[in-house]
């Protein structure tokens, strides 16, 4: 790993007092509350005639924090990300961001916060250097420091062979990291970033996280919205949404501590008599399908075994691969989804 992200993404380690509640720049040491808060939301609602799209959240997250937000379709991840990146206006309730309120002050969080919003944000027809040309004029970053950025972030982004191509004919993952070298022209020290890697190959996803990382070790805040658990996973914190509420917020690791029960991974054929077999049986707490494997939730895995596998036998299910497995994040959030759901 390079240093290209201290001199990329990131402005808190050189404007340091400039920006209203400014706390030490460069990596946060683990816990979330180390330093005072960079985003914080107070009660924050947003409605849409009647639909509640986010209902009274309260949230703080420090400087240097990676934060992850997902939920389900709908759950309110994109109207919480344009609340903080002041780009609109909340039902009730209040942001602040970088010290700055996003009703009074939505101009300076728009210079230190950089948003890149879930759908095509680029130039179709523009190509990748007039694309961050284009974004370095909104931004007002001129001159020599232009020239300079571009390059830096061209290098960064991996995008240098492709600097006279047109957006719209870039691939989808080259596509991202453009939109992202966009969104870091003007050094913001803030990230938001909703859903920046959804429909993206694992091998781009991969290195658009690596960026991530750097801007991470950098100092940024960045708060992330992903479907992605795996992603989810790299965050120091996350927020599971789910309609308009924040239903769960922490650790990973405190998020997976909170399935109750452990997991049973089986293949079987054929998977729709297996769901229904296991869904009848007492132990079962519950069973989720991932294409032909089954998860299978138990209060204890090993007792439980032969008794699953002889069930599913008897109602002439084939059975293979039925192991313990450590819950993920994924067993975790459905499960506190389904739990929300039967309340
Ligand atoms: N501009 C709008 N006008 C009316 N309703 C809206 C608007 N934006 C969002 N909503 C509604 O608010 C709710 C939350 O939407 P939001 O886009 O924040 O969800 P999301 O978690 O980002 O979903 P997805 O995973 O599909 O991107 C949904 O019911 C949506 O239909
Ligand atoms: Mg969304």
């Amino acid at each position: 790993m390079n240093d290209t992200a201290g001199e990329i993404g990131v402005q808190s380690a050189r404007r340091g007092s400039m920006t209203p509640d400014s706390g030490p720049p460069g990596r946060k040491p683990g816990g979330s509350n180390a330093w005072p808060p960079v985003i914080q939301t107070d009660n924050l609602s947003r409605s849409f005639h009647k639909n509640v799209a986010l209902r009274q959240l309260s949230l703080d997250i420090s400087r240097g924090e990676t934060f992850g937000l997902v939920g389900p379709d709908g759950a309110g991840k994109t109207t919480t990300l344009r609340l903080l990146a002041a780009v609109m206006r909340p039902t009730s309730g209040r942001v602040r961001v970088a010290g700055f309120d996003t009703l009074r002050q939505a101009e300076s969080i728009h210079a230190h916060a950089g948003y890149m919003p879930q759908r095509f944000s680029l130039y179709a027809d523009l190509s990748v250097l007039e694309n961050l040309n284009f974004y370095a004029d909104i931004f007002g970053v001129g001159g020599d420091e232009r020239k300079q950025r571009i390059a830096q972030l061209l290098a960064f982004a991996h995008l240098q062979p492709f600097v006279e191509r047109r957006a719209g004919q870039l691939s989808g993952g080259m596509q991202k990291k453009l939109a992202l070298a966009c969104t870091l022209i003007h050094r913001p020290d803030v990230l938001l970033l909703d859903e920046p890697t959804t429909g993206v190959d694992p091998v781009s996803r991969r290195e658009f996280w690596d960026i991530l990382t750097e801007l991470h070790l950098a100092g940024a805040t960045i708060v992330v919205s992903t479907p992605y658990m795996d992603e989810a996973e790299r965050c120091n914190r996350v927020g599971l949404l789910f309609k308009g509420e924040l239903i769960e917020c922490g650790a990973p690791a405190a998020i997976k501590a909170m399935l109750k029960g452990q997991v049973v991974e089986l293949r079987a054929e054929p998977v729709s008599r297996a769901k229904e077999t296991l869904s009848r049986q007492p132990e079962v707490i519950e069973v989720q399908v991932y294409g032909d494997l089954l998860h299978v939730v138990v209060d204890d895995a090993n007792r439980r075994m032969p008794l699953l596998r002889s069930a599913l036998e008897s109602d002439g299910v084939r059975v293979d691969g039925l192991r313990a497995i450590r819950p993920r994040m994924e067993e975790a959030f459905i499960s506190l989804i389904r739990r929300r759901q039967a309340q």
